[in-house]
């Protein structure tokens, strides 16, 4: 609870109050002694009563559960509807960073338990972008062409990398990759759901057992044969629907999708291309298919059976081009 009904019984039978009272009773005395206690005026009980409330006031931000904040979830940016059930909108939450999943250069992911207190809670993926680096998002070239924000200032800002133009530039990258992640989520895509985004953090549904062990990136498996060919299947599915619907990936690898529960599932999307507005749009799709198929044929699948030129042409004619 952040707020305390101040009655008057609460501080009748409250010692502690009284003794704290007292004292500040006497603290008011003696800063502004003598001060007479004028009708239409603040009597000093009155001003020592007022005090001891603020201190309260501040004393109750104290978090329960050894919790680091409250929730976020009132000031930011809302993931996209129809909402899991299993979303915590209760503005009594608290948040609790559990530690770090993966630092990089242009991101740091930690692992979050969002609960009401008392309550077991979920865990969530917090995804902050970084500001602090110097050579900041190699993503920037080419991606963001087109995307010119229209404020010189920050144009500015952002080409001169001050702190402020870095922060508008990590801000940027949190909303585009919020923007994809709902974009892609409502679509039906295999992404996990973007809860919020609040200035450089986008917390997302954490893909992984509930002891905070997160899903394996592909990256880091060894798949039977058998295995193999149903994720690159999984794969393809995912590509197409994403080109079904004029998204490219951009950065498409194995480190960018996760086995969870025998699904395949894209994540890391701030750089996401719309395959018709972007003039290279088709070179970064190819470029995608090439870098998965890459990595299936380092492990043994068979090019006959990605069939990346084909596989190409189909992706090319569902984005509507060729
Ligand atoms: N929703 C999630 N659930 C579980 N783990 C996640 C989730 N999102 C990210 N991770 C973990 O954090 C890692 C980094 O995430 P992501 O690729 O989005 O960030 P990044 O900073 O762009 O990383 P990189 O530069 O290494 O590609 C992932 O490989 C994965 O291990
Ligand atoms: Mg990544």
């Amino acid at each position: 609870m952040r707020q305390h009904d101040y009655e008057d019984s609460d501080f009748d039978d409250d010692s502690d109050f009284h003794d704290r009272l007292a004292r500040l009773q006497r603290r008011a005395r003696s800063d502004r002694a003598p001060a007479p206690a004028r009708r239409g005026r603040l009597t000093e009980d009155e001003r020592a009563r007022l005090a001891l409330l603020r201190e309260d006031a501040y004393t109750e931000t104290a978090l329960p559960d050894g919790a680091d904040r409250w929730t976020t979830w009132g000031e930011a940016e809302q993931g996209p509807l129809p909402r899991p059930d299993w979303v915590i909108t209760e503005l009594g939450a608290v948040d609790t960073d559990l530690g770090v999943l993966k630092t990089g250069k242009e991101a740091d992911v930690h692992l979050l338990r969002r609960n009401l207190p008392g309550t077991d809670g979920v865990l969530l993926a917090a995804k902050r972008y970084r500001s602090d680096e110097h050579k900041l998002f190699h993503r920037d070239a080419g991606y963001l062409e087109g995307r010119r924000m229209r404020r010189s200032r920050e144009n500015r800002a952002m080409a001169g990398r001050t702190t402020f133009g870095r922060n508008l530039i990590a801000e940027q990258w949190a909303a585009a990759e919020f923007a994809a992640l709902s974009r892609l989520w409502a679509f039906g895509a295999p992404v996990p759901y973007p809860v919020q985004r609040n200035g450089t953090e986008v917390l997302i549904e954490f893909l992984g057992d509930g002891d905070g062990a997160a899903a394996p990136r592909l990256a880091q498996l060894r798949p039977e044969p058998g295995e193999l060919t149903e994720l690159w299947h999984q794969a393809v599915a995912a590509l197409e629907l994403l080109a079904g619907e004029g998204v490219a990936h951009g950065d498409l690898s194995a480190y960018n999708l996760l086995v969870h529960e025998g699904r395949l599932m894209v994540i890391d999307l701030p750089q996401v291309v719309d395959v018709v507005a972007n003039p290279r749009g088709l070179e970064f799709l190819a470029r995608d298919v090439r870098n998965l198929a890459g990595w299936f044929h380092a492990r043994g699948l068979s090019e006959q059976v990605t069939a990346i030129d084909e596989l190409l042409a189909e992706l090319t004619k569902a984005a509507g081009l060729g």
